[in-house]
């Protein structure tokens, strides 16, 4: 007994049993945790030393003081700050008195999100934690004073919501950096990047770790499989951690966890690999922005737009929301989220756990997206070859939901969807329930049948649909022919 007690902890540490290599092949191959895939709604968050000067974008400072530097910004500082103003002086201003980490999460938790990203570092450099390799330019040493992504961790410790990171590799600034270009060197990862990846991961223990910033070099100057080898071999995040594709230049939208492929990316078809889209809720800005006005925020019916499109097709939603440098979510993003989760908690069951469908959009052409799942429940997979991308369409065993997000014509007609005599229709957050279909043809929904004073949002509905006609279809199918093949290497 105390041989094998002995013997046990050794085998587990033992590198013979490291599951993972430090290279693509064996990376890739980690199943993505199913966690991710079900929460389906993540709110990113931008903060840091450019919510000072909140001008332009969170790029402020390259706008300003990089290889090109855009006129109006420099001419805005010129104009606003004293003469010899440097990026560094507005730290002392990013007072955050108004950082209240149980009110932030409360914000939040209010738009029904099931995970939270946040900017541990940017391209400037300042660390929001008290970083070992980012002395006196930390949030701990200078501004707020406080470990801002500790006390972050903390406060959503008492939630569901999945806490994540994310994390600039390169800073635009940063000498080792800047000489590590210039002699062909590797100091900056080394001593600055690579540790402070490490850092993260052992102290804040992040579900989601966001790379960025990556573009400019190698996954090798990076060490980007050597972290990911011990981040699924051994951290102590091992088990539930996800992670992007942003991991050195070309690996984006090829290589790592979730696909990125882009900021906003919406592709609108269905995709073989589990994808993000991160979007923010300021149209122009992840950062923080003083001259932001209402019509630049997107209405909470476009997010729910893009909810829509994005799980539908095997994504995810991750929205941006950049606090000011005092703390502060600003009011009107407040609201939005707080509408965003109203939409959200009603209809939690066309969302959450759900697969994408057979058709991901109505083949009418109408704004009509579908998700699903089985009677069951989500682990039966009734068709385990198409990998439980998307659910089969089953008469006994599969529910679909379509969210019509165009509510003002007066026949809605679902013509990818076949109706039974048995086909039972019900809109989500109401008791009404729709029968009495013609069998063997398309779904019509007379918008006169629908009392309107029931539903939650009069712009847009999801009818959840049972008992439709049986349908054999492979989305995969209907993709280009060059992007599934490049994306079932990933699979086979
Ligand atoms: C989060 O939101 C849910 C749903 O509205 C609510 O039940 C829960 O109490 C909230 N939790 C916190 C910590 O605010
Ligand atoms: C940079 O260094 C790497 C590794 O030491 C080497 O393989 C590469 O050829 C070098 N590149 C240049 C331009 O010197
Ligand atoms: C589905 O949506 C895509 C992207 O918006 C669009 O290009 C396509 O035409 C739509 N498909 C149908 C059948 O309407």
């Amino acid at each position: 007994m105390i041989f094998l007690l002995k013997l046990v902890p050794f085998l587990l540490i033992s590198p013979a049993f490291s599951k993972y290599t430090p290279d693509w092949n064996s990376l890739d191959n980690r199943p993505l945790p199913s966690w991710y895939d079900y929460s389906k709604f993540g709110i990113f968050c931008h903060w840091g030393v450019y919510s000072v000067p909140a001008y332009r974008s969170e790029w402020m400072w390259w706008y300003w003081k990089g290889s090109k530097p855009d006129a109006e910004v420099v001419n805005f500082i010129d104009k606003n700050y004293k003469p010899g103003t440097t990026y560094a002086d507005f730290a002392k201003d990013f007072t955050a008195e108004y950082f209240n980490p149980q009110e932030f999460v409360q914000t939040v938790n209010s738009s029904g999100a099931r995970y939270f990203v946040f900017t541990s570092k940017h391209h400037e450099g300042f660390t929001m934690w008290p970083s070992r390799t980012s002395w006196n330019w930390n949030s701990q040493d200078i501004g707020p004073k406080r470990d801002i992504v500790g006390e972050l961790k903390t406060a959503f410790k008492a939630t569901n919501i999945h806490f994540g990171l994310y994390f600039s590799q390169f800073e635009w600034f940063n000498p080792l950096f800047l000489d590590d270009g210039k002699y062909n060197t590797t100091f900056y990862p080394e001593q600055v990047s690579y540790p402070q990846m490490i850092e993260i991961v052992t102290k804040y223990r992040p579900d989601v770790v966001w790379s960025d910033g990556e573009w400019d070099k190698s996954d090798d100057y990076w060490r980007a499989k050597d972290f990911l080898a011990w981040l699924y071999n051994s951290s102590p995040v091992k088990d539930q951690v996800v992670v992007n594709d942003r991991w050195g230049a070309g690996t984006m939208g090829k290589h790592g966890g979730f696909m990125t492929y882009s900021d906003h990316y919406d592709p609108g078809t269905l995709l073989n690999r589990k994808w993000e889209n991160c979007m923010t809720l300021d149209k122009y800005s992840w950062g923080n922005r003083r001259a932001m006005r209402a019509a630049d925020v997107h209405t909470a019916f476009e997010v729910i737009e893009q909810l829509a499109r994005s799980i539908s097709c095997n994504g995810n939603l991750l929205l941006n929301i950049g606090p000011d440098m005092h703390g502060r979510i600003p009011s009107i993003f407040e609201d939005r989220l707080i509408e965003i989760g109203e939409f959200v908690n009603s209809h939690s069951e066309a969302i959450f756990e759900t697969k994408p469908w057979i058709h991901q959009n109505d083949s009418s052409g109408a704004n009509i997206w579908y998700t699903s799942r089985y009677r069951s429940g989500i682990k039966t997979d009734i068709n385990p070859s198409h990998n439980h991308v998307y659910n089969a369409q089953l008469y006994q065993e599969t529910i679909i939901y379509a969210w019509i997000l165009d509510t003002k014509i007066d026949q809605t007609v679902l013509k990818s969807v076949t109706a039974t005599d048995k086909t039972k229709v019900a809109i989500i957050g109401t008791d009404i329930v729709l029968t009495g279909f013609e069998k063997g043809t398309s779904l019509i929904v007379d918008k006169q049948k629908i009392d309107w004073q029931k539903v939650v949002r009069r712009d847009v509905i999801i009818l959840k649909i049972e008992y439709a006609a049986t349908e054999v279809r492979n989305p995969l199918e209907y993709l280009d022919k060059k992007q599934r093949i490049e994306e079932n290497t990933y699979f086979l």
